[in-house]
C-alpha cells in the first residue's frame, strides 16, 4: 500500500496532451511526491480502464478526446455542470471506489476570461459564439451561468446550433446562420471562437470584424498557434484578446486541487513550461 497520490489523463491518442506537463510542473513547484500519467486507452477498453482505477489507487483522472461523453455515461454519479455540458473531463474516485463525474471546462473558460480581462461581465451584453461542438457547450454553460443576456450561436451545420439552443436555453441562445456571423457581431460584448478553424493544419477562420464594437472582448479556444488569425486581427483593431491556452490551464486547476489537495497558481512560468519544447 502506498500513499503516493496518483492521477492522470485518459485519451486516444494521448501523446498530444499537455496535461502531464502542466500537472507535472505544479507537482514539482509544490514538492508533492505524486504522479500524473498520460494513459492511452482505446474506446472499447475505456470501461475496463475506468473500473480499474480504484484498485490501482488512483484518486481520479482527467478524460479527453474521444472519451468525454462516454466517461459521463459510465460514471456512477455526475454533477449538474457535467450533465448540462453532456460530457465529463474529470472523474474522481471516492472511498468506496465509485466514480464521480464533473466538468471543469466551463470554469476554465470563465476563469481565463476573468484573468485576461478582469472588468469583463457576461451580463453586460450579447455574446457571439462560433461553433456547436463540445467546447461550445462548455462556453455556453459558463456564459449562461454568469448571466449573459443573449448568445448568438453561429455554426456551419445549423441543426447543431438549433439543438444546442434548445438543450441550453432557447430564450437566451439564438441560432444564427453561419453566413450571418459577421452581422451578428453588431452590439456584441464578446466574440468566442470554439471551432477548430484557425488551428494549425486547419483552414483559417474567415471573418471580418467591422461590425464588432471596439470595446468587445475576443476569445479563441484554439491555442496552436497561440495567436490565431482571429486574435491577431482583433488585436490590430484594439480589442482585448484572450487566447485558448489559458482555458486549458485554468480547467486543470480544480482538477489538481481534487487530486493533490492544493489550488495551484496559473501564471507565466506555467504557461512557459506548458509551451516549452520537449
Ligand atoms: P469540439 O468538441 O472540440 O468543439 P467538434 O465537436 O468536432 O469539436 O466541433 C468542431 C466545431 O468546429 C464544430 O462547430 C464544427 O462545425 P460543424 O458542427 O458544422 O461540423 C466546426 N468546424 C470544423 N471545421 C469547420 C469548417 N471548415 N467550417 C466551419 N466550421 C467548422
Amino acid at each position: 500500500m502506498t500513499d503516493l497520490p496518483l492521477a492522470g489523463v485518459i485519451g486516444w491518442p494521448i501523446h498530444h496532451s499537455r496535461s502531464p506537463r502542466l500537472h507535472g510542473f505544479w507537482l514539482r513547484r509544490h514538492g508533492i511526491a505524486g504522479a500524473y500519467l498520460p494513459m492511452a486507452v482505446a474506446p472499447d477498453r475505456l470501461e475496463a480502464a475506468l473500473r480499474g482505477l480504484a484498485a490501482l489507487g488512483f484518486r481520479g483522472v482527467n478524460v479527453t478526446v474521444p472519451h468525454k461523453e462516454t466517461a459521463l455515461a459510465l460514471a456512477d454519479s455526475a454533477d449538474g455542470v457535467a450533465r448540462r455540458i453532456g460530457a465529463a473531463n474529470l472523474l474522481t474516485v471516492d472511498a468506496e471506489g465509485r466514480l464521480h463525474a464533473t466538468n471543469t471546462d466551463a470554469f476554465g473558460f470563465a476563469a481565463n476570461l476573468k484573468a485576461a480581462c478582469p472588468s469583463f461581465r457576461a451580463e453586460d451584453g450579447p455574446a457571439v459564439v462560433l461553433g456547436a461542438g463540445g467546447a461550445a457547450r462548455a462556453v455556453l454553460a459558463s456564459l449562461l451561468d454568469d448571466g449573459s443576456p443573449e448568445i448568438r450561436l453561429a455554426n456551419r451545420s445549423p441543426e447543431r446550433a438549433l439543438a444546442l439552443a434548445e438543450a441550453f436555453d432557447a430564450g437566451r441562445v439564438r441560432p444564427v446562420a453561419w453566413d450571418e456571423r459577421e452581422a451578428a457581431m453588431d452590439g456584441a460584448a464578446l466574440l468566442v471562437n470554439t471551432t477548430s478553424l484557425g488551428m494549425q493544419g486547419q483552414p483559417p477562420l474567415a471573418m471580418r470584424l467591422d461590425a464588432l464594437p471596439l470595446q468587445a472582448v475576443v476569445a479563441d479556444i484554439v491555442y496552436v498557434p497561440l495567436e490565431t488569425g482571429l486574435l491577431a486581427a482583433a488585436r490590430a483593431r484594439g480589442h482585448v484578446t484572450v487566447d485558448g491556452l489559458g482555458m486549458l490551464l485554468w480547467q486543470a486547476q480544480p482538477a489538481f486541487r481534487t487530486f493533490f489537495g492544493i489550488a495551484p497558481e496559473v501564471d507565466q512560468a506555467l504557461r512557459d513550461a506548458v509551451l516549452g519544447e520537449g
